[in-house]
């Protein structure tokens, strides 16, 4: 029998177990194949004895509709950026993947399905170089990765944030407040610029287009000058001032992370400063909008990519990520798919469209 281990890592993220159903069916079709999955992203591997779990018929059946993985998963531990612990008790990040090869290997290991964003598939591309027949699947509820054209959870995010903003307007409208909604999107606006068109917002700030906040005091003024009483925000948790920095707090141990959460806040004391004074309300949606249930859309784009990748691996398309581009399955080098972030472009259809919307983005 041949081996075939599964990873999830990084961030969890709605579909990530829709893709292990979809590998472990597609790999049961063929009779000469057993699945694995690795606890914790690859942790499963380093321990001692390793926690590696058989995927099993049992294990996988109906897992589709579930968030979150059945495999669970860390932002810590990356082993391109493997945190020790000095004997002053500080903390360095080395690189230990030649360490994870040659523990997959003496697992007996054929082929790695590496799943996770950016961060997992150059994990998965240094695997490559060290030896293990790797297929990456991209995955982020950001859908910041250029090689493909959607990732699965990214639909769910702007779902959950869509029916969260939709709830605030409400409150907006009764009480002619300005709501401010922060979503995430550490550095790309994609989750903030389809909610801001689906809720209908009134300003939409991306990480992408520093803003400047007397324009956005402008618009303000603007709709209450007019008689609209209130009014909807959407900022992205990386979105920044054009004169000022992201609002960040160190990670946790083990982690080479900074952390975002609370530009939300700080908006609303800078526009206070700038002279609003009508009330202000901020909501950071925060995990909600990566938990529960997948989108029937996202439970489809996973479950193919499921497919996709194991299909992959029968035919030995190692060194690759499985990608979605122009309603096609593909597959991409891995060095391609972890070279650039996919921005929302200043000058897109998507950013001009909202912009014919009457959406400001304080540019
Ligand atoms: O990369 C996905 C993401 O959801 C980012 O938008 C966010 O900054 C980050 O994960 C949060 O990660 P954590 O779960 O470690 O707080």
């Amino acid at each position: 029998m041949k081996k075939l281990l599964i990873a999830t890592g990084g961030g969890d993220c709605p579909g990530l177990n829709a893709v292990i159903r979809g590998i472990y069916k597609r790999a049961k079709k063929e009779k000469d194949w057993e699945v694995y999955g690795s606890k914790e992203a690859f942790n499963g591997v380093y321990s001692d004895p390793p926690e590696i779990i058989k995927l099993t018929k049992n294990k996988t059946a109906g897992i589709h509709v579930k968030g979150g993985t059945i495999l669970k998963t860390t932002n810590k531990a990356d082993p391109l950026h493997f945190p020790i612990t000095d004997e002053n008790g500080n903390v360095k990040f080395v690189d230990r993947t030649n360490i994870l090869a040659d523990r997959i290997k003496e697992l007996g290991f054929d082929a790695v399905i590496n799943i996770g964003g950016d961060g997992s598939q150059k994990i998965s591309q240094a695997l490559y170089k060290h030896g293990i027949n790797v297929v990456g699947v991209p995955k982020t509820i950001d859908n910041d990765l250029s090689a493909t054209d959607m990732t699965f959870g990214f639909q769910t995010a702007v779902q959950i944030a869509s029916d969260s903003f939709d709830k605030l307007v409400t409150t907006a409208e009764s009480h002619n407040r300005i709501m401010i909604m922060e979503v995430m999107g550490r550095d790309a606006g994609w989750i903030a610029i389809h909610t801001a068109i689906a809720g209908g917002a009134d300003i939409c700030l991306i990480p992408e287009i520093p803003f400047d906040i007397h324009k956005l005091v402008k618009k303000i003024q603007s709709r209450y000058e007019k008689g609209r009483g209130f009014v909807n925000i959407v900022i992205a948790e990386g979105a920044k001032p054009k004169e000022g920095t992201i609002v960040s707090r160190k990670g946790e141990e083990g982690s080479h992370h900074v952390r975002l959460g609370g530009v939300a806040f700080q908006l609303s004391q800078q526009l206070k400063d700038a002279g609003i004074k009508e009330e202000i309300r901020e909501t950071v949606l925060g995990h909600v909008q990566r938990g529960g249930t997948p989108t029937a859309f996202d439970r489809v784009l996973a479950s193919l990519f499921g497919v996709k990748s194991f299909e992959m691996v029968l035919k030995g398309d190692f060194g690759k990520m499985a990608s979605f581009k122009n309603n096609s399955f593909i597959s991409v080098p891995l060095e391609d798919a972890t070279k650039e972030y996919n921005y929302v472009k200043k000058d897109s259809f998507i950013v001009k469209g909202a912009k014919g919307l009457g959406i400001t983005f304080g540019d």
